[in-house]
């Protein structure tokens, strides 16, 4: 089976101190960091965006996981690809070409991911699998950290990764929101491949062995 990854929410840690913080995370063993942008509009929070991206790629050697949570993102892609991101990850529900602009992440030679708000079903992105990278199954309302794991989300956690299994064995599953050690082994049963973790990680230092204790319940 594929090796576990946990990707940090970055909305949870300290703005103030963000290159240390992810100099933080590459001494923690992580290979991966979750961004996530917000617009305003798409969810009621604003975040962050490409300059602040491309600041920190200078120094981070991390896989930059970035969660578009923006409407229309077919408008920032590019800048996005450009500030240096390694996997885009567009919602379903907020761009009317989502095949076009999944096609257009992989022109710029990114990973391709697309997001599913909890009421969305997994059925909707059946036509793109072949051509993901990986699908985030959110398990919140997107816009904030510190929520409550959403229960139905199992479900669609097990009915995405039948799909996947039938139709691209090789797309991750990501989850994101509310994904703590406590959950972490059914979701990681039920076919999650990657979770995001904000609050349950960054307000549980040390870092390294926060880490591990994901990495065991992965195992469990
Ligand atoms: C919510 C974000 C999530 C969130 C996860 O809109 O997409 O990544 O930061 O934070 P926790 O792990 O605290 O739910
Ligand atoms: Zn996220």
């Amino acid at each position: 089976s594929r090796e576990f990854i946990l990707s940090p929410s970055l909305l949870s840690c300290d703005f103030g101190r963000m290159a240390e913080e992810l100099e933080a995370l590459e001494a923690a063993d992580l290979k991966w960091v979750h961004w996530d942008v917000m617009d305003g509009r798409f969810v009621p929070n604003i975040t962050l965006g490409p300059p602040i991206i491309g600041a920190l790629r200078k120094t981070s050697k991390l896989y930059f996981d970035v969660h578009l949570m923006i409407e229309e993102p077919e408008r920032y892609v590019e800048e996005f690809a450009k500030a240096g991101a390694d996997m885009i990850v567009v919602h379903a529900e907020a761009t009317n070409h989502l095949e076009r602009i999944c096609a257009q992440i992989k022109d710029l030679g990114k990973d391709v991911g697309v997001a599913l708000n909890p009421a969305t079903p997994v059925e909707n992105i059946r036509y793109l699998i072949p051509q993901l990278d990986m699908a985030l199954i959110m398990s919140v309302n997107p816009g904030f950290g510190g929520q409550g794991f959403i229960p139905f989300s199992l479900d669609k956690i097990k009915e995405l990764a039948a799909l996947r299994d039938e139709l691209n064995p090789e797309m991750l599953i990501q989850v994101d929101g509310g994904c703590t050690p406590e959950n972490t082994p059914e979701l990681v049963a039920a076919g999650a491949d990657c979770l995001v973790s904000g609050s349950a990680f960054f307000k549980f230092p040390p870092l390294k062995e926060r880490h591990q204790v994901f990495k065991d319940a992965a195992k469990a």
